[in-house]
């Protein structure tokens, strides 16, 4: 029999047949393990008080607090001094769980130097807190309608200013679309490139992998454009419409395309009738004194430029940009439209006051001199600690490619070394959309941790190196 209960606070479904009295407190105590290890009651989940779990159940009080107690010792509950009883993270502590259940999933790994996310710590939550309070006092009652498919004309405008004045984009709001990320964005270009006559697109190889899938998903084919020191090689592009570029800082490799190939890439796009699309996916984070402005500026009819604030803010935002030639806004708009409509309001009007108040470029001020010291502790240490790597690539972004000669280990002897010192590291390898062999690399996003479990990170990376290298 299953016993269904609600509480004044919080309600909560369990399957516990609670109507004889003996083992009544370990049966409870069963069916929260339960829920607890089929993911209904997820870690930091906020469990009722004994109090009104008891009287919905219409239980002893004692019951309850014995299978909480219970609960506590094998480790599915912890006592948060404060704020009440909790479930545990059971990934965190697997030696904590009960013998002969192994754990649903490993143990997370301790140290993270992963690329692609910046420290959510620094979210500026403070600023986010006022400027949603100040939008939820002015907003209009039509904000809250269904509203165009570019997104708020409060974004649009403030995005137009901030992206001419910090990245010298050529941006008037009528030309922007606000995305659920730049993974939307790209899938809505994708979809206007399936219309024209060459349905191709060129990727950087390497590049994301997700990217090329989106657009494959989207039906087109891909091909690939090689890069080198001077970033993408125009020549190489082969028969596409469109190219997605990383200009500022190539994602992996971390070079710059150069002034040369600049002027080459608007010569292609000119040329073939093409559009290319410029991912400037990490360009506020330049840590040299004159940081360059966006390649759309050189012919912003036949640039897309693509912005997000997944590394300025935080990527559970989803909230991206595109600044498109005329004739692309309503085809984009309109594929927007079809996906949802256009993206939640609330949060497009908080970033748009966050711009103009001025507290999105102290943010990004803040953690641009954070993020360039980070990137110096991991140059030097590499270069006193792990001497057969280097660093490639510009100092610039959130991520830095640190490679080696190919005598050395292997990427997966490096991240088997890495795992052994509980650390997630990205190889190169992943990035390739060519067959191999490819020199060995690793991708290290210096960003990802937060800033008290920087030094941790950094030692692990040189320990994990130091093993790899000592094998040979
Ligand atoms: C190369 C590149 N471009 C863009 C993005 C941002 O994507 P989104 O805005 O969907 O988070 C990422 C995120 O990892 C990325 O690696």
């Amino acid at each position: 029999m299953s016993s269904e209960w609600s509480t004044s606070s919080l309600d909560l479904h369990l399957d516990a047949d609670l109507s004889r009295r003996h083992g009544r407190s370990q049966r409870l105590a069963a069916a929260v393990r339960a829920a607890i290890e089929t993911g209904r009651l997820p870690p930091g989940a906020r469990m009722p008080s004994t109090r009104s779990m008891a009287q919905d159940l219409q239980v002893a009080r004692g019951t309850v607090t014995s299978a909480y107690e219970q609960l506590a010792t094998a480790g599915y509950l912890e006592v948060v001094h404060g704020s009440g009883t909790r479930v545990a993270d059971l990934r965190a502590r697997p030696d904590a769980r009960e013998e002969g259940t192994p754990p649903a999933a490993g143990p997370a790994p301790r140290w993270n130097l992963r690329p692609g996310l910046p420290d959510v710590t620094l979210f500026p939550r403070t600023a986010w807190v006022t400027a949603t309070q100040r939008v939820l006092r002015e907003a209009p009652a039509e904000a809250l309608d269904y509203g165009d498919p570019r997104g708020r004309p409060e974004l649009r405008a403030a995005l137009a200013h901030y992206l001419g004045r910090a990245r010298g984009v050529v941006a008037q709001p009528e030309r922007i679309v606000v995305c659920h990320g730049y993974t939307q964005a790209l899938g809505l270009l994708a979809k206007v490139v399936a219309g024209l006559k060459t349905p191709t697109m060129a990727f950087e190889d390497p590049s994301y992998p997700l990217f090329r899938e989106i657009v494959r998903t989207a039906g087109l084919a891909t091909v690939s454009a090689e890069v080198d020191e001077e970033g993408l090689r125009v020549d190489s592009i082969g028969p596409a419409r469109a190219v997605v570029v990383t200009p500022m800082h190539q994602y992996p490799l971390g070079v710059a395309l150069s002034r040369a190939r600049r002027e080459q890439l608007i010569a292609w796009a000119r040329a073939a009738d093409g559009v290319v699309i410029e991912d400037d996916y990490d360009g506020e984070f330049q840590f040299h004194p004159k940081p360059s402005g966006a390649l759309q500026a050189l012919d912003p009819e036949r640039v897309v430029y693509a912005g997000t604030t997944s590394k300025t803010l935080a990527p559970g935002l989803r909230l991206a940009w595109l600044v498109l030639p005329r004739d692309w806004v309503e085809p984009v708009a309109v594929a927007k439209r079809i996906a949802d409509q256009h993206s939640a309001a609330l949060g497009q009007m908080v970033l748009a006051q966050l711009i103009s108040s001025g507290a999105y470029d102290r943010h990004i001020r803040r953690c641009r001199t954070r993020y360039r010291d980070r990137r110096q502790r991991l140059a030097a240490i590499l270069a006193e600690k792990a001497p057969s790597t280097e660093i490639v690539g510009r100092s610039a972004g959130l991520h830095a490619l640190v490679r080696w000669s190919p005598e050395g280990p292997t990427e997966r002897e490096v991240l088997q070394a890495a795992r052994r010192e509980s650390l997630a590291l990205s190889a190169l390898g992943d990035y390739w959309a060519a067959e191999g062999p490819h020199a060995p690399g690793l991708v290290v996003g210096y960003a990802t941790p937060p800033q008290h479990g920087y030094t941790g990170a950094l030692e692990a990376l040189t320990r994990a190196l130091d093993r790899a290298f000592g094998r040979r």
